[in-house]
């Protein structure tokens, strides 16, 4: 008995890394799986059969319902098709998990439209798209499903060389936060994960010659994202998760009152209003600190 036993999900950008781990758990938890991957490099170029399929091997050989998927996420057609794969061979989706991505990085001052434009593409519009095509085969099915898309610390908090990557995956995160309030009425839940791990777009990335590989594995993170899909989650939903090694963490939202008078007063004097702010700017929460690389 698997905890997802007789539910579909289709996962994006499963042919390895992150995508690949929450496939082969969701098999092993009884979900019957379409495994997306474009099958390209880490920078989005080419594409082939070969990662996908080498996946549902896997979970074949291992006795787990899977089927491969070699559609490009940015694609209208392709995203459709994905679902479309999932109702054809396993009759419905119930569980979707977007989370196919590339990197450009560059510094802001070297970055070029072209950069910007396509991990834009890729991340956000990708992930508009392919869960646009599961939330309306969602409400056609009128039993509702799970959502989890993959936005990143780049983006919630900041990165240095990724300001196209941060942009899309803070993006993604507005994006799931206003459907998650649509989603409700129609059993819809959405859930956001920013993760760390060890994988192609990050091994050159994260410090070398620590274990990062084993103790930061993605196969680590995986586990919660599989557990959102399950009935035992139905509470959760509009939530952000921050998942490395074995650590789950909940990104939650603090505001500071800096300046305050009655609304029934005139504005702020521009000078009063910073010397105001600036009383106590030694106990602003830190911000984050700027880690420099080359590019
Ligand atoms: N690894 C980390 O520490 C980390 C941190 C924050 C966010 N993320 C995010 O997690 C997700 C998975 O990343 P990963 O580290 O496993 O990287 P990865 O490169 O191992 O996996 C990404 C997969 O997406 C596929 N893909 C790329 N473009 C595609 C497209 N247009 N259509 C279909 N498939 C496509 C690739 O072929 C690849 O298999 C990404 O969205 C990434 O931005 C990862």
């Amino acid at each position: 008995m698997g905890l997802l036993d007789g539910k579909v999900a289709v996962v994006t950008g499963a042919g390895g890394g992150l995508g690949e781990t929450h496939a082969l758990l969701l098999a092993k938890e009884g979900a019957a799986v379409v495994v997306n991957d474009l099958g390209g490099a880490r920078d989005g170029s080419g594409g082939s059969a070969s990662m996908a399929d080498q996946v549902v091997n896997k979970i074949k050989a291992a006795g787990g319902k899977a089927v491969a998927d070699y559609g490009n996420v940015a694609s209208e057609a392709d995203a459709q098709a994905m679902v479309k794969r999932a109702v054809d061979e396993f009759g419905k989706i119930d569980f979707m998990i977007a989370n196919a991505g590339i990197l450009r990085d560059k510094s802001f001052k070297n970055m070029t439209n072209d950069m910007w434009d396509v991990v834009v593409d890729v991340h956000l519009r990708g992930t508009y798209l392919t869960v646009k095509a599961a939330y309306d085969q969602m409400i056609e099915q009128g039993e509702g499903g799970s959502i989890v898309v993959t936005s990143s610390t780049s983006g919630l908090i900041g990165n240095f060389g990724q300001t196209n990557y941060g942009a899309a995956k803070a993006g993604i995160a507005g994006f799931a936060r206003c459907l998650f309030q649509e989603g409700a009425k129609y059993g819809i839940r959405v859930n956001i994960l920013a993760p760390a791990a060890w994988s192609r777009l990050t091994e050159d990335i994260f410090p070398q010659g620590q274990n990062m590989e084993e103790l930061l594995s993605a196969d680590k993170v995986s586990p919660i994202v599989v557990w959102l899909g399950s009935d035992e989650a139905k509470p959760v939903t509009g939530r952000t998760f921050l998942v490395q090694g074995n650590s789950v963490t909940l990104l939650s939202w603090q505001s500071h009152m800096l300046a305050t008078k009655d609304n029934n007063e005139g504005p702020w004097d521009v000078t009063e209003v910073g010397e105001t702010v600036m009383q106590h700017f030694e106990n602003w929460p830190k911000g984050p600190q700027p880690t420099p690389r080359e590019f």
